[in-house]
């Protein structure tokens, strides 16, 4: 059988490269895995006991409401109503398998090959990669010192083939949370220039703040030009239940609606019931998670403050940890040798931009009080 080039040739993913790497590992002591974002910790406790309650249920076995059942949709949208003082109706949402597939079924509706899609750097790369599967280019946009993108230097990216801009708030890997009036400036160009703006919040929760991060609901006619997309799989700490969704207008809610239908027909229900469960009713449990992840991003920068080895951290949020590695090494051997002769596992930062930068993205997160302060002794081991 042949493969299509766009996807054998083009298309790498990051986490089982990494994953790959512990084949070689040769010490038996615990890894610290700072690879693939995901929640150490189990769900709320009235989650669980929701799940449990739910497999018993019959609907639960039966496909969902295509749009997402409705208690799903009135919670998610009654939550993002609330956290930005916005009208924002159960209508507005569309419920996905996950932020990925809320990304993908978008893109799929807005683009096809031989258009063009503008990613800040540095990206998340399953953006990247979806762009590449569907033979749609993606156009880099550099930042400043602070990793912020500007507006302008956008707008020269921008042709006639251009159907989207990316932002991601807080980054995946930065951490990086972009300030309201950079978002604001980015939407007043896609409307003059009449293309959508995407906005992934999988890591909304995790801000140092609880103002809201945009504006963007203010604009009298958002939905015709802002998609936002969203996760559930960090915020309720069920990543394996995939659910995610996104909010828009009905224009682009209809045409996504097709490219579920073909490739999930709906997301699961169970992990429906679950995610309204977890945003009526574990709200605290919410916070703490979030407060907890803070304590920990600031115990890293502290033990990042340091050098450890002369790995530098550059920025630093939500999950992520964006780190320069000390010397000139290529990055993939820089991480190859962390995995192999220190047991931390990380992703290369050449996953997240076109070019190698010495950077390495360190899910933090991922890790637990004691572990950030061992992985701060591993990295003192480190020998150029
Ligand atoms: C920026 C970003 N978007 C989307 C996702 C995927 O989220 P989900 O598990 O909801 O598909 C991730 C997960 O790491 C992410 O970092």
């Amino acid at each position: 059988m042949q493969f299509s080039p766009r996807v054998s040739e083009l298309v790498h993913s990051p986490i089982g490269a990494a994953h790959a790497l512990l084949a070689h590992r040769v010490n038996d002591r615990p890894l610290l895995d700072l690879s693939q974002a995901a929640p150490s910790y189990s769900p709320a406790p009235v989650v669980v006991e929701r799940i449990a309650q739910a497999a018993e249920e019959a609907d639960t076995s039966k496909y969902a409401p295509q749009p997402g059942l409705p208690e799903l949709r009135a919670a998610f949208a009654a939550d993002v109503a609330s956290a930005y003082d916005a009208d924002i109706a159960p209508d507005d949402t569309l419920i996905t398998a996950g932020c990925n597939q809320a990304f993908c079924t978008v893109i799929s509706a807005l683009a096809g090959p031989g258009d063009n899609v503008v990613l800040a750097l540095p990206f998340y790369f399953n953006h990247d990669m979806w762009l590449r599967v569907e033979g749609i280019e993606p156009r880099y946009l550099k930042t400043d010192d602070r990793l912020h993108p500007s507006a302008t230097a956008a707008h020269e990216l921008i042709d006639e083939r251009t159907r989207a801009i990316v932002l991601v708030t807080p980054g995946n890997p930065s951490g990086v949370t972009y300030p309201p009036e950079l978002i604001d400036a980015f939407a007043d160009l896609t409307v003059e220039r009449g293309v959508a703006l995407l906005v992934d919040e999988t890591y909304r929760s995790f801000r140092p703040t609880t103002t809201p991060a945009h504006r963007l609901y203010d604009r009298p006619h958002w939905r015709d030009h802002v998609i936002t997309l969203h996760s559930f799989s960090k915020d309720l700490a069920i990543p394996g239940y995939r659910v995610g969704g996104l909010i828009a207008g009905e224009a682009a809610r209809v045409e996504a609606l097709k490219i579920l239908d073909c490739i999930a027909i709906s997301a699961a229900a169970i992990g429906q019931t679950a995610s309204a469960t977890g945003l009526s009713e574990a709200a605290a449990w919410r916070q703490e998670q979030a407060d907890r992840t803070r304590d920990l991003q600031a115990q890293f920068e502290d033990v990042m403050a340091e050098q450890p080895g002369g790995f530098a951290l550059v920025t630093a949020g939500a999950y992520f940890g964006w780190v320069r590695a000390p010397g000139n090494e290529p990055t993939v051997d820089v991480v190859q040798r962390l995995v192999i002769e220190h047991d931390v596992l990380t992703i290369p930062g050449t996953a997240f931009m076109p070019t190698d930068e010495q950077m390495i993205r360190f899910s933090f997160a991922n890790l637990a009080a004691n572990e950030i302060t061992e992985l701060g002794r591993r990295l003192a081991q480190w020998r150029r």
